[in-house]
């Protein structure tokens, strides 16, 4: 039997939803990248043929529609209340007995209590009537929120349609889902970096990031900023029969909607208290910030008894973490150089422990902060991990001043070139384009493992070929010759071939390797990819104009700009022609077929530590291509744990679960 065009179209979304419910909440995924890709291409290729066939709920749909000019406020049908807060077992223990009194529950009985991690980030809540998803709100003030429904598709962990996880599962006709909006570690270090290059002011922390992306007015804008979510509760539903809260969880998973997967239900106070105190152990291995956990009696009929003060509900509680802070000295402040010229202070700090590593640098983000918070030099100040990354400087201690501390002075010319800089919102920006500071982080980046991949050519030797005169560009690495290497500090006859041949190995990288490694702003390895998917060769990306940019999925109005400019200048003209000269691929290569490898295709896979000769993300496309899963965490069913130098927990679990560890020499026999 034939399809009609329609069958065939609802049939490809039906196949999309099944594998983004795979890959976004069972974090299981059955295609690789690419594959799924080619499905979405497919879809819109059909759409773009039979544009009447286009539906709201369609996975192509998530970025549509012109900016807003401001959001429409929306009721809540259910109040967003707030949780109140505990920072001690014995206040745990309090909130037990205290439910027990008012329950009327025997002291010396057990309750049941779900505990959740407490994401920080943004709370939400999902409206979804005969499955598809209508409206999304921020909490505002707990009656009325923004209606944010439109930046809320861009999520892709958001179902646009519930898709059951049984075909017989019924959709209840209307649910409201709640939960929190977050901006995974990575993606709020990478989106800091971009702006510190573009010069705007970076975000303190990624509850910060995730608010702030979350209320951007063109939700083509919060697309790039990749939020996450997690779900954790039940607002409103009709025609469903729940009795705990736990069932309730599952209801919220099984209709594809992601809850996190360290949820655990408890059995009594004691063992909730130990789960809290292991995961303030443990919450750093986690790539989202966790400020503390949530208790919740499992049973509904607790909740219905208990209700609701004006605040917050009575049958549960929070049980935050301490926030992470120390105190140091400043001992000197430092300029650093970006590659494209943002020059930003830096304070060197008397060593000090803090949140499992020892701190001596923390960003002052930029000079108007110093002068706003009165930063000297010689100050005792409180530093804090700020999105348990980077530490910054929280406050200064002013009464432990004896006089001694110094003023520091903003910079009036670039301290690394003497050239001229000048102020571009709140940052110090040097103009010279053959400064020396900039011309050495770009060769570095570009040299990087996610970029050409070079070995052997780091910061400092970057830094020697700059100030050598060695190198003015990153093109001119192209153009070394052992004789020039041979003579440097740290540079041996060995290790100068060694170099030699990794630079000539290098010009063969494939097309997005060397868009992500020439330093485009807002342009990391991700966009690097989709840019060298749809353009296939450097000069067609090089002559783009701005609706061919943005006519690409992911790549919006600022992205799109910010291409233009970096080829439109002159400078980068003559790159590419010392590139080309010197033989660098500029073509993007057929995709290499999916090649099954019996010992890989379709084992899952969880990698941890630093392996020596592959980043994480080229180990994962590794096995990916041999046809095997990646999932982030160990479980029972998880058949090989990768590990590498410094690896986490999850080595421990994988011995708990008997799963097969492979160390990085037996993974490459695997993968061989
Ligand atoms: S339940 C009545 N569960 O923490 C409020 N909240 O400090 C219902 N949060 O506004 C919230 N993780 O934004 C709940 N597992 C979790 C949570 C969580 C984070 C947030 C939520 C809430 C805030 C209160």
């Amino acid at each position: 039997m034939t399809l009609t065009i329609k069958e065939k179209i609802e049939q490809l979304r039906g196949i999309i939803r099944y594998h983004d419910r795979k890959y976004y909440v069972e974090n299981n995924p059955e295609i690789t990248d690419y594959e799924y890709d080619q499905l979405l291409k497919e879809l819109q290729q059909l759409e773009k043929l039979h544009p009447d066939l286009i539906t709201p709920d369609s996975p192509t749909q998530r970025v549509g529609g012109e900016p807003l000019t401001q959001f429409p406020a929306v009721e809540h049908r259910i109040p967003m209340l707030s949780i109140d807060n505990t920072y001690s077992d014995e206040e745990l223990e309090e909130f037990d007995r205290r439910i027990k009194r008012m329950a009327e529950i025997n002291a010396r009985q057990d309750i049941e209590y779900v505990v959740e991690l407490k994401i920080d980030g943004v709370a939400i809540t999902l409206w979804y009537e005969k499955g598809l998803f209508v409206r999304g709100a921020t909490r505002g003030d707990g009656f009325k929120g923004d209606d944010v429904t439109a930046n809320l598709r861009t999520i892709r962990q958001i179902p646009l349609k519930l898709q059951p996880a049984e075909v017989k599962q019924k959709i209840p006709p209307v649910i409201e889902i709640r939960g929190e909006i977050y901006l995974p570690d990575k993606e709020f270090q990478r989106m800091n970096e971009e702006r510190e290059d573009e010069g705007e002011p970076q975000f303190a922390n990624p509850r910060n990031a995730a608010a702030g992306s979350l209320k951007l007015l063109d939700p083509r804008l919060t697309a790039q900023r990749h939020l996450c979510v997690f779900t954790y509760a039940i607002g409103y539903y009709e025609e469903l029969e729940l009795k705990t809260h736990m069932q309730c969880l599952e209801l919220i998973r099984s209709l594809s909607l992601p809850v996190n997967p360290h949820t655990r239900l408890c059995k009594n106070m004691e063992a909730v208290i130990r789960y809290c105190n292991e995961w303030d152990k443990r919450r750093r291995e986690l790539d989202y910030m966790v400020d503390g956990m949530v208790i919740k009696a499992n049973s509904l009929a607790i909740h219905d008894r208990l209700g609701a003060t004006s605040k917050a509900p009575r049958w549960m509680i929070s049980y935050k973490y301490q926030p992470e802070q120390a105190v140091s000295k400043i001992e000197e402040i430092v300029v650093n150089v970006g590659k494209t010229g943002t020059i930003t202070p830096v304070a060197c700090l008397a060593p000090v422990p803090l949140s499992g590593t020892t701190v001596s640098r923390a960003t002052l983000h930029n000079f108007d902060e110093i002068s706003r918070k009165d930063i000297r030099v010689g100050d005792r100040v409180v530093v804090q991990k700020a999105g348990e990354i980077i530490p910054q400087v929280v406050s200064v201690l002013k009464e432990k001043r004896d006089g001694t501390e110094k003023i520091f002075k903003e910079p009036s010319a670039c301290p690394e070139c003497n050239g001229s800089v000048s102020k571009d919102g709140v940052y110090l920006r040097c103009h010279n384009p053959f400064c020396r500071a900039q011309a050495k982080r770009r060769v570095q980046y570009f040299a990087s493992r996610d970029a050409m991949d070079i070995e052997g050519l780091g910061p400092a030797l970057a830094e020697q070929l700059v100030d050598k005169g060695l190198v003015k560009d990153y093109a001119d690495v192209y153009y070394l010759k052992y004789d020039d290497l041979v003579n440097l500090e740290r540079m041996g006859g060995r290790s100068s071939s060694n170099l030699i041949h990794a630079i000539e190995e290098s010009r063969n990288r494939d097309l997005d390797r060397l868009i992500c490694a020439m330093g485009i702003g807002n342009v990391g390895s991700h966009t690097a990819e989709v840019l060298a998917n749809h353009f296939d060769t450097l000069d067609k990306l090089a002559n783009a104009g701005q609706a061919d940019l943005e006519e690409i999925y992911e790549i919006g109005p600022v992205v799109a700009q910010s291409i233009i400019a970096f080829f439109q200048n002159e400078h980068t003209q003559e790159i590419i022609k010392k590139l080309k000269t010197a033989g660098v691929n500029t073509k993007k290569r057929a995709t290499p077929k999916l090649v099954k490898n019996p010992k890989v295709s379709g084992k899952s896979f969880v990698i941890t530590g630093t392996l020596q000769k592959y980043s994480r993300k080229e180990a994962g496309t590794l096995i990916r291509n041999l046809g095997g899963r990646i999932l982030s965490s160990v479980s029972k069913k998880t058949d090989f744990l990768v590990v590498g130098e410094d690896p986490g927990s999850k080595l421990d679990k994988a011995r708990e679960f008997n799963v097969h560890v492979l160390d990085e020499e037996a993974f490459e026999k695997i993968i061989s």
